[in-house]
């Protein structure tokens, strides 16, 4: 069993867990994810490594409660444990001195954003992070994230905290300052992720994105989390989750994010009952 040592609600419905995983926390590296089980019978749950301290043993995962087995993982509190929680999966993010980067999270991705930025600042590169969430109650890490930068450059769709507008919008700007990028890196939401390697595409600024598919095995054998890059297909659990934001079929994975929505609800509902 995997022991929840602190939780924390870091926004409506977005949790943090720190839990006790020795042998996970001396390998994670940043961009890499576990996959969990809350109990025997549990879904098998993918999520990007949010922080990890080998020194503890801990690994930090946050999660958004949108179905089922995340609703059900937020009603676990300090004490409680996992039955499953397996990793570090997938390949790490790939680090090296690029020069000058920027680093986009959007919403929850502000969390597996933050070790990837934490690494290209330890690895020498001027780095400017932009997050991004829909309203000031959903934004997190801003501490955190501004420790590991040169610049943060904070917007809320709403516009209810710092400025009004997309992430997109701030890459925009920056771009527009002149100077050159060497590497964007953006993780949040599909349709984000799809936007943001739109903006840099004309610019050919290489454009890195994390994928969270859907998941069973993690190990390369289902083929539930395939992904279309460059027109051959991929699997987001041993070719990723990193992957080139401009050759990934974004349109493919919003439908195959989608392809199970009926059971989620109906699992949700009985959930709920
Ligand atoms: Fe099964 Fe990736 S989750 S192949």
């Amino acid at each position: 069993m995997y022991k929840i040592l602190k939780r924390e609600d870091l926004a409506p419905s977005i949790k943090l867990f720190d839990i006790e995983a020795p042998m996970v926390a001396r390998k994670a590296q940043a961009g890499q994810f576990i996959i969990l089980k809350i109990d025997e019978k549990g879904e098998r749950i993918p999520l990007t490594i949010a922080d990890f301290d080998r020194e503890k043993g801990l690994v930090t995962i946050i999660f958004q409660e949108v179905g089922k087995t995340t609703k059900q993982l937020g009603l676990l509190g300090e004490g409680d444990a996992v039955s499953d929680f397996v990793g570090p999966l997938g390949i790490p993010s790939h680090i090296e001195k690029y020069g000058r980067v920027v680093c986009i999270g959007g919403g929850v991705g502000i969390a597996p954003i933050y070790p990837i930025t934490r690494a290209l600042k330890e690895a020498g590169n001027e780095v400017i992070g932009i997050i991004g969430a829909r309203s000031k109650d959903y934004l997190f890490w801003e501490e955190k994230m501004r420790a590991v930068t040169d610049e943060l450059l904070v917007t809320t769709d709403d516009g209810s905290y710092v400025r009004k507008g997309f992430v997109t919008d701030v890459l925009k700007e920056v771009i527009d300052r002149g100077k050159t990028i060497n590497l964007v890196v953006a993780i949040g939401p599909l349709p984000m992720m799809k936007a943001v390697a739109e903006v840099t595409r004309p610019y050919q600024i290489k454009t890195i994105v994390s994928l969270n598919s859907i998941m069973v095995d993690g190990t390369g054998m289902c083929g539930a989390c395939r992904v279309s890059v460059g027109g051959q297909t991929k699997f987001v659990c041993v070719d990723g989750p990193d992957f080139d934001g401009h050759l990934v079929d974004f349109d493919e994975q919003m439908r195959r994010a989608k392809i199970y929505q009926d059971e989620e609800k109906r699992a949700l509902l009985k959930f709920e009952e």
